[in-house]
């Protein structure tokens, strides 16, 4: 018998993301159940014989999944979750034809460079609640709304708290690499990125991230930053070729870093040279339709090539404020072009890759942590078809039954 604190039993569709263990590109199992204990997966098999195999210890929890369809915990291996202020009528402004421009960032910076860590803490925690309810059960916490270092320590630090006192595991990235800000000179704050911010925060953060990008660093700029991170023991990360073709896609490679996020224009010989590294590519689906980047077409591109895949929300004030995973996976599709297996796979595993995470998230597999949801739906086809709907009814995250829609 093995002993175990909680058993989700009666799954319709159990969506392993785990090839070897079912079915298909996402490991599908029929009529399944997974039990857990301590938070860790320790069982997984038929439903029919859960009650057999499984000594449920006191107060254990049982949940009856009714026939659903059940996948592992979403990963968002790309969020910035932390800033203040709104920018809905930059938004709208866009929808009436304005460009973006990048310049909005610094609106965001300000109000920012005003909010304690209380405040940063509490709006973080409403966020964090929010995401559960979204079915992301780890995701990624980038700064980057400070770019000095107080505010850019005061980041860290509530990114530090949030992780202490949420259920979802949250990986910290210092992104004071997000531009120069107003009124500094580039080389100065470059400078002060190098000598002060990069040794100062490692303790904060476990990657560090710059944008290769016109209007943000050269290559040149980011390879100082980046080698600087990596020296400091930071794993690094590249928002690359966001909003114009150019050189962050190799200097992932050259870099051997973790991820290279965005890269909605490719130059030609990007997706092979991606496809041959381990680089994980981050495709934002949200990101590229809000700016009306579509047609650009990469995300295919990448998928074609063979290029390890993540779908993450961007989530932040300007390009995609949005924390709906199940939209992302519907966008990817349906705009991006890549298959419902490629979205739900980027969704979960992939994102897990992305932020280093694939040992304990990302699939449902013995040992790993017990993130699951379960959806409103017999099919995880149900969730890009279904557009934009949130079909995470119930969430189990360190195999804890932690959000209840209805
Ligand atoms: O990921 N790279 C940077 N910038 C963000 C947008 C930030 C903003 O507009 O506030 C992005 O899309
Ligand atoms: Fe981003």
């Amino acid at each position: 018998m093995i002993v175990s604190d909680l058993v989700v039993h009666s799954i319709g569709q159990l969506v392993t993301c785990e090839p070897g263990q079912g079915e298909g590109a996402l490991g599908i199992l029929e009529h399944a159940a997974v039990a857990a204990r301590q938070g860790q997966i320790v069982w997984i098999g038929p439903s029919a014989r859960w009650e057999s195999r499984l000594h449920l210890s006191d107060g254990a929890t049982v949940v009856d999944a009714e026939g659903c369809c059940v996948l592992p915990g979403f990963v968002d291996a790309h969020s910035h979750l932390l800033w203040k202020g709104s920018r809905a009528d930059e938004y709208a402004a866009r929808v009436r034809g304005q460009p973006f421009s990048g310049g909005g960032i610094m609106r965001t910076v300000r109000l920012t460079r005003q909010a304690s860590e209380e405040d940063l803490v509490r709006s973080g925690r409403r966020r964090l609640r929010s995401y559960l309810r979204h079915g992301v059960t780890a995701l990624e916490v980038k700064s980057g709304y400070g770019l000095e270092p107080d505010t850019e320590e005061r980041l860290l630090r509530a990114a530090r708290r949030l992780a202490e006192e949420t259920p979802q595991r949250l990986v910290s990235t210092f992104y004071g690499a997000q531009m120069v800000p107003e009124g500094v000179p580039a080389d100065e704050y470059l400078r002060e990125l190098v000598e002060v911010m990069i040794p100062r925060f490692r303790p904060l953060a476990s990657f560090c991230d710059a944008w290769c990008d016109p209007g943000a660093f050269s290559a040149d700029q980011c390879r100082r930053i980046l080698n600087q991170a990596r020296g400091h023991g930071y794993q690094v990360k590249l928002h690359a070729s966001q909003l114009a073709p150019g050189d962050g896609p190799r200097l992932a490679v050259e870099l051997n870093a973790t991820s290279a996020d965005h890269l909605d224009y490719l130059r030609d010989g990007d997706s092979r040279l991606l496809a041959g590294s381990q680089v994980v590519c981050v495709v934002c689906p949200g990101t590229t339709t809000n700016l009306r980047l579509v047609g650009e077409g990469s995300a295919r591109a990448l998928a074609a090539a063979g290029c390890q895949l993540a779908v993450a929300t961007d989530f932040n004030p300007g390009t995609c404020c949005s924390e709906n995973m199940c939209l992302m996976i519907g966008l990817a599709c349906q705009e991006l072009g890549l298959t419902p297996e490629e979205a739900v796979r980027g969704a979960t595993v992939g994102g897990a890759r992305a932020l280093r995470l694939q040992r304990q998230h990302g699939s449902v597999r013995l040992g790993k942590r017990c993130d699951l949801l379960l959806l409103e739906a017999e099919s995880y086809l149900e969730i890009p078809y279904r557009l934009g709907v949130n079909l995470v009814n119930r969430v189990v995250c360190q195999g804890r039954l932690v959000a209840e829609q209805s």
